[in-house]
């Protein structure tokens, strides 16, 4: 045991040095701080078993009955994420996973590589998000979103009203409308690769989340051939990349009182405030029952494809920031 712990913390200060003497000749300013992958992302992030916080027709699976009953594991060399595609009419909800890493972090660059994500079926809501603690005042940004049959990624931000963004790339909103953060700044994007059907259409592809004092970038890039080679080298430089799928800058936000300590989560709910509340409006899916928890109860092999299948997710800080930009856990 102590001869682990030795190596590994030979292996960190050999890293350490390394990434030291990188920064005197590297100009992308980021340092590869935690990557979590097939072989650590459970022991890095909680499973989140409490009442669904967005009142979803769900039941959180703890770690043990997620692992016991297929809900969550490793496979194909990834992490997967899904839910209950057997049981019909389950009563407390249907059974799905919310995890959230272990880690908080202010400031940089979170690269998600995602394989599958659960596709647009009515009564789902699949999130990859993160927020900080007594919400909305340390925020939330909203990285996948989306319900039912949609197929585009919404990215919202959520805080507390006083921010608002000039440059947000979909609409000038305060980010803490209507006056309790619940409503957010944001908007669809435009492209039906990020969300999905879509998405898994073309195996996925990567997302990045770009988090300074100044801005809140969010770039997607499609697997077929649209990721940026300095990613796939380890060594991510955002100046490279273009146009982001969403921007959030300028005006009167002030991003670091309003952004901080962020846990990051996957999770799948059904109905509640988002799916079940526009269900009525769904003219395909409310097509199929009169409310979204009858449907979702009712019609278990719909939810099949629901689920999540990541790659990695790697974090990034700024390179001679790194004291300012990791936090230490919030514990909730
Ligand atoms: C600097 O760049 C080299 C070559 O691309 C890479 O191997 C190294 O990991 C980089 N270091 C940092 C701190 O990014
Ligand atoms: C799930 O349980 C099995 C059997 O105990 C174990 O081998 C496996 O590592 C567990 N999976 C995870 C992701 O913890
Ligand atoms: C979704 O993306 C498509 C193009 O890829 C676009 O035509 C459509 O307007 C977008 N939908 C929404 C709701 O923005």
């Amino acid at each position: 045991m102590s001869f682990a712990k030795n190596l590994a913390r030979v292996s960190g200060v050999l890293s350490l040095a390394l990434a030291v003497r990188g920064q005197k000749y590297n100009t992308t300013g980021y340092t590869l701080q935690d990557a979590y992958d097939a072989s650590n992302f459970f022991e890095s992030f909680d499973f989140f078993s409490g009442p669904d916080p967005t009142s979803g027709f769900v039941q959180y699976a703890d770690a043990v009955t997620a692992n016991s009953t297929g809900l969550a594991g490793y496979a194909n060399n990834g992490i997967y994420l899904g839910v209950d595609y057997q049981t019909a009419n389950p009563s407390a909800g249907r059974a799905s996973v919310r995890l959230s890493s272990k880690k908080a972090y202010t400031h940089g660059l979170i690269i998600a590589d995602i394989a599958h994500q659960p596709d647009s079926v009515c009564g789902s809501w699949p999130a990859f998000w993160t927020f900080g603690p007594s919400w909305p005042h340390s925020g939330e940004i909203d990285i996948i979103e989306g319900v039912n049959k949609q197929t585009n990624s919404t990215i919202t931000l959520h805080t507390a009203p006083g921010c608002s963004f000039s440059q947000n790339s979909f609409s000038s909103a305060d980010c803490g409308s209507p006056g309790d953060g619940t409503q957010g700044c944001g908007a669809s994007t435009q492209d039906t690769q990020t969300f999905g059907a879509g998405f898994n259409a073309i195996g996925g592809g990567v997302y990045a989340l770009q988090w300074t004092s100044d801005a809140i970038k969010v770039f997607f890039f499609p697997r077929t051939g649209k990721i940026p080679a300095d990613i796939n080298a380890g060594n991510p430089n955002p100046s490279n990349w273009g146009r982001p799928t969403a921007s959030f800058s300028g005006g009167s936000c002030n991003i670091d009182a309003n952004f901080m300590n962020h846990n990051i989560v996957f999770d799948t709910t059904f109905c509640g405030q988002w799916a079940g509340k526009v269900w009525s409006e769904d003219p395909v899916c409310s097509a199929k029952a009169s409310t979204c928890q009858e449907y979702v109860a009712s019609n278990p092999a719909d939810f099949q494809n629901t689920y999540w299948l990541i790659n990695s997710v790697k974090v990034f800080s700024e390179a001679g920031a790194t004291k300012r930009g990791i936090a230490k856990r919030f514990d909730a």
